[in-house]
């Protein structure tokens, strides 16, 4: 396919601030290597859209996203204003789930130039994928409240696991572990306090291990794992979780490898059938809003992994290799404030990479 439809959601806070960036670094992707992109802006699933219609989409939002080919979204949440729950679950949560986007893949990598705050890690050390379990588990609806507002209130949630659940998410990590050169899989688990669903989750992967002679896997309980990602992350090549152990680990990695300002994710539907969405890690960030110095690297990283999933494999690598470029050189006025630059905004580091890109030109 030589035009790729897309779907541009902003959303709120610095979601609105990097998006524009993001934009014109796959402009320039597409210019350089000849393919088309057509973006369609929409100002729902956001927090202002709320404020005025009183939910956080139109109705109808299902049928319109689905014309797409892919979703590229910002950021949601206006904490002072809507509960957080309320602007997730009525907008990125729902894409997740009803679009079936049960694959939430995120690289953390220590790009060159970043200053990692681990003693003596250099590139290559930290460079791993976590593979996310991304519309069940912990995140579930099932649930509710009792005796409400007397002293024997009791609230429940429930985590759901099912197995085709489970099984499609731990064969993805099977195969990407296959097709990496370390051929290494951790599964996160919590199998020593979580008794039911956890050793479900392990007995899932011990099942569907068979035929993966030539892969190195092993688990840990989450609790370790979270002190052997500081401790050794040069042990690690792809971990797979749950829905809230991918969501810690993936703030995690990036966070040891400098800053959670570059860290992108996709979230997949990888049958195809919905649009799958494409998304910095990060959040809104109000503690920063409108101060111009939002890292536009996460938002234009997910747009590379956008390029990737769709096949314009020269594109993707050549805006990779323009966030690396940019990075390595170390401008503190061109970087911003999270990696170490002094004077540095989101518009000059946006328009470096942009810059970049059609500098390289067909690489
Ligand atoms: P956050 O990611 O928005 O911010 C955490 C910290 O990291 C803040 O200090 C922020 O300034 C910094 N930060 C984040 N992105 C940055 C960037 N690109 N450049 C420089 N610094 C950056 O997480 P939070 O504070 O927990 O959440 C704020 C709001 O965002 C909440 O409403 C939350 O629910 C929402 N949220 C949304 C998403 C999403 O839409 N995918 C993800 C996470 C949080
Ligand atoms: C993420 C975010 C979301 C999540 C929140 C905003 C619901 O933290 O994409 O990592 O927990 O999945
Ligand atoms: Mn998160």
């Amino acid at each position: 396919k030589q035009t790729l439809n897309i779907a541009v959601i902003a959303g709120d806070g610095i979601g609105i601030e990097v998006m524009p960036f993001g934009v014109r670094c796959l402009k320039a992707a597409a210019s350089v290597y000849g393919f088309s992109l057509e973006f369609t802006e929409f100002d729902f699933a956001s927090c202002e859209y709320y404020l005025k219609n009183g939910k956080m989409m139109p109705n109808d939002w299902k049928e319109k996203l689905s014309q797409f080919d892919a979703i590229y979204f910002g950021a949601v949440g206006m904490p002072n204003l809507v509960p957080d729950h309320v602007s997730l679950w009525g907008s990125l949560l729902k894409f997740r789930r009803e679009f079936d986007q049960y694959i939430n893949l995120r690289p953390c990598r220590l790009m060159p130039g970043v200053p990692c705050p681990l003693a003596n890690k250099k590139p290559g050390d930290i460079d791993f994928w976590v593979v996310r379990e991304n519309t069940e588990g912990e995140y579930s609806s099932v649930g509710g409240k009792m005796f409400e507002d007397t002293e024997r209130e009791i609230v429940v949630q429930e985590t759901i696991m099912t197995r085709v659940g489970v099984d499609r998410v731990l064969k993805y990590a099977l195969e990407l572990a296959s097709s990496r050169p370390k051929k290494h899989l951790t599964s996160a688990t919590k199998s020593n306090g979580i008794s039911i669903t956890m050793p479900y989750w392990d007995d899932r992967l011990q099942k569907l291990q068979g035929g993966y002679e030539d892969l190195k896997i092993d688990k840990f309980h989450i609790d370790i794992l979270t002190a052997w990602l500081v401790l050794r992350p040069e042990q690690f090549d792809v971990i797979v979780g749950s829905n809230l152990f991918g969501d810690i680990l993936s703030d995690l990695g990036p966070a040891c490898a400098g800053t959670i300002g570059i860290a992108p994710s996709a979230n997949l539907n990888p049958d195809g059938k919905f649009p799958s969405l494409f998304e910095p890690v990060h959040g809104s960030a109000p503690d920063i809003v409108g101060k111009g110095i939002a890292n536009p690297v996460g938002m234009i990283w997910a747009g590379q992994m956008m390029l990737e999933h769709f096949g314009f494999k020269e594109a993707a690598a050549a805006m990779l290799k323009a966030i690396e470029n940019v990075l390595a050189r170390q401008e503190a006025h061109v970087l911003t404030p999270d990696m170490g630059g002094k004077g540095g905004s989101t518009e000059s580091l946006g328009s470096a990479i942009e810059k970049e890109i059609l500098a390289l030109g067909r690489v």
